[in-house]
């Protein structure tokens, strides 16, 4: 439909059918009041208004959405279709590795490759919209929404958000296969104090802009067509009634011209912070700021009305709100085909399909992370292995935010090792709690897997933790097995890095599984035995114990530093008694099968100005026995500024692969641009000085060159 369109159907509309227009309720809404609980049982719709809403949160499949839409269109007085938004966040019916693992692939592409067969998926089943790149910067891996975000770093997070973006959308959402992209949630989530969901954010707004921004921002430039508020305060404003965020930032600055949608249930939520008096200022709050859907609540539709008539809420907000929404739908072509890609063949056809499962699988291969290998991997199938761990065979692996895969076809790690490596000589104990008869299992091996960790009930919304060590039973079933056996290969599963010091440092190997989601287990075992060389690099911090959080990599130097590589406790200098600063493993590091050499680095020259380029190179050898892939970072350092800057920062990535043997020239531009900061009066710009560029293999890298900015 042309603009001039939508426009003369909004002028048709009358104010309450445009304000159901901005309500959106999920399906229990649509089978009677018996199936609401809660305060969804509260709420105050009028009759009908279910039927006459514009979008629906978290229903699926084709056959049942395309009678709904009827239903919805008959009961419309212009018979505006509703859109079908839902949470695609790592695969639809076949089950991606979780975001956190994604992350660390170090590889967009993938991500935009996975979003793609999501998206087709999902669309096949009648879904509209994805709740989906999540981008919050997670630095704090209490957080239970960590598995969510591809990370810590903000640079690094706004490249998956891109091509997440790119992935779902294509070029144009309305075609055959595409859907469109919501990223959320602004801003600052996984800032969350404590790293308990939900929680305040307390951040200066230097930070706010630096190190969480970003990734939003990414999302918006690379043409994302909704935004989801947060749930948390931000300047102790709660984000969904946030003018600064949502109108200065987002709309102005930005200028990102789709729709906002409110997380669920967030207008309430306003008057539970205690900065509404009730629903209808929440509501008048909400609409002022800029959120356009009113995700499961009543506020819009028992109050915004009234506030309308009252004139403490101008008839032109609504109207502009229900414009953006009557241009998405548009977008997706709902106007000519309401019922879009929903089809139960396809459905049938692309849902789960040997294509999508043999990428799951692929997708783990660079997902998973060695972080610490003395040479007993990759086993041989000679060996005599006893895997322990109730995580060896549990099909809970897959996240919960694969809401809609079929759990009961996730591939274990047991079934992996059964169905790939038949002829092995494998042992099996599978409850954490038989610690005897894992001990057995272990002595009489040459070699034990040991999978430790939590399984994806431990994870996710709302599921916060305040220490992050090893549950107990699994310590005891380590230290017993490794009494007995020495070669113990650990393999971690869960959503967020863990902190596990003496296991790492008992063990002769050390993989990071995450939570690897259908199929990905084919591939843990195939870099278990060799057949595939590990690339992953871990996208956070791993801590070395709970009280180090929140921990980045993006740090700034204290006026009292600790030196760097001393080990032991110093007074009156900026560290633990108890504790190092730095974390287990560093964000950024990850090991493979194979040596990858770096040559220095060289620039190809040494000063620039600000409309200037400096190309920083660095050449790059496989000197294993196998091919590899390798993420070489570029990492940059502002030496001096008018405000304290990080040690360093990502600011470039490659993902190469290299055959035995091969040596590859890998470069960077690095333009004044990627210099910029807000300085001390808060413009962002570009400060004259020296500055120092690494690159190398992780955030630990000193393969460094300097150069000048000098204008
Ligand atoms: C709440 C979650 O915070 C958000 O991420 C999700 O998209 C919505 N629920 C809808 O399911």
């Amino acid at each position: 439909m042309e603009k001039s369109g939508l426009e003369a159907l909004l002028k048709e509309m009358s104010l309450t059918e445009k304000i159901e227009q901005l309500i959106q309720l999920h399906g229990n809404f649509f089978g009677g009041a018996e199936l609401l609980t809660g305060p969804e049982a509260e709420f105050n719709l009028a009759e009908g208004t279910p039927l006459r809403i514009g979008s629906v949160l978290g229903e699926r499949g084709a056959e049942k959405l395309h009678k709904l839409q009827d239903e919805i269109m008959a009961n419309q007085p212009h018979h505006i279709p509703a859109v079908f938004m839902t949470d695609v966040i790592h695969g639809y019916e076949t089950a991606f590795p979780v975001p956190i693992a994604i992350g660390s692939s170090f590889n967009p592409k993938l991500a935009e490759r996975l979003a793609e067969a999501a998206a087709k998926e999902a669309s096949a089943a009648g879904i509209h919209v994805t709740f989906s790149p999540m981008v919050d910067a997670a630095k704090d891996s209490r957080w239970g929404r960590c598995m969510e975000s591809t990370g810590e770093d903000p640079w690094l997070n706004g490249q998956f958000a891109a091509a997440m973006v790119r992935g779902f959308q294509g070029e144009d959402y309305g075609e055959k296969g595409r859907m469109a992209s919501c990223v959320k949630h602004f801003a600052a989530y996984g800032a969350v104090q404590s790293g308990r969901d939900y929680n305040v954010t307390e951040i200066s707004e230097r930070t706010l802009l630096e190190d969480y921004l970003p990734p939003y921002k990414a999302a918006v430039d690379a043409g994302v067509s909704m935004v989801m508020t947060a749930f948390n305060t931000i300047n102790r404003i709660p984000c969904t009634i946030n003018e600064h965020l949502l109108r200065d930032i987002l709309r102005k600055e930005w200028g990102f011209d789709g729709v906002v949608i409110t997380d669920y249930g967030a207008i309430n939520e306003v008057v539970i912070h205690g900065s509404s008096e009730n629903k209808k200022d929440a509501a008048e709050k909400a609409i002022k700021a800029g959120c356009d859907i009113d995700m499961v609540t009543d506020c819009y539709s028992s109050y915004l009305e009234q506030s309308v008539r009252e004139g403490t809420v101008s008839e032109s907000l609504v109207d502009e709100a229900v414009m953006r929404l009557l241009e998405l739908k548009n977008n997706l072509g709902l106007f000519e085909n309401p019922y879009k890609d929903g089809s139960p063949e396809d459905e049938e056809k692309y849902c789960f399909c040997e294509e999508h499962r043999e990428l799951s699988r692929k997708a783990q291969e660079e997902c998973t992370v060695l972080l610490k290998n003395n040479g007993i991997l990759p086993l041989s199938v000679k060996q005599k292995i006893a895997v322990i761990g109730a995580l060896a065979d549990d099909k809970e692996i897959i996240g919960t935010w694969a809401l809609f895969a079929d759990k009961l076809k996730t591939v274990t790690l047991k079934d992996a090792l059964e169905r790939l490596y038949p002829e092995a000589e494998i042992e099996y104990v599978l409850s954490d709690s038989d610690t005897e008869k894992a001990a057995l299992a272990a002595e009489n091996a040459d070699a034990v897997i040991i999978a430790l960790g939590e399984n994806q009930n431990y994870t996710g919304e709302s599921r916060s933790r305040a220490d992050i060590s090893l549950f107990p039973e699994q310590k005891i079933l380590f230290d017993r097995v490794y009494s007995v056996n020495k070669n113990v290969v650990t393999i971690l599963f869960g959503g967020r890095p863990l902190a596990v010091p003496n296991e790492a440092e008992r063990s002769a190997a050390l993989l990071e599984a995450w939570l690897p989601g259908s199929c990905g287990c084919y591939a843990v075992a195939d870099i278990l035995f060799g057949k595939v060389n590990p690339s992953g690099k871990l996208s956070m911090s791993m801590p070395y114990c709970t009280g180090q959080l929140p921990l980045s990599y993006i740090t700034f130097s204290t006026g009292r530093p600790k030196p760097d590589g001393a080990a032991e406790f110093i007074p009156f200098i900026s560290n633990y008694m108890d504790a190092p600063n730095v974390p287990l493993y560093p964000f950024g590091y990850g090991l493979s099968y194979c040596e990858t050499e770096y040559s220095a680095v060289w620039l190809d020259k040494d000063k620039m100005t600000s409309d200037d380029k400096i190309t920083a190179f660095v050449r790059v050898k496989n000197k294993g026995y196998m091919p590899l892939k390798e993420a070489v970072q570029l990492y940059i350092t502002d030496e001096k500024a008018s405000v304290v800057r990080p040690t360093r920062q990502l600011k470039g990535l490659r993902k190469i692969s290299l055959e035995v043997g091969e040596e590859k020239t890998v470069s960077f531009e690095i333009t004044a641009e990627m210099l910029k900061f807000y300085d001390i009066n808060m413009n962002y710009t570009a400060e004259n000085g020296k500055f120092i560029v690494r690159i190398g293999g992780s955030s630990l890298t000193e393969n460094k060159a300097e150069f000048w900015l000098e204008n």
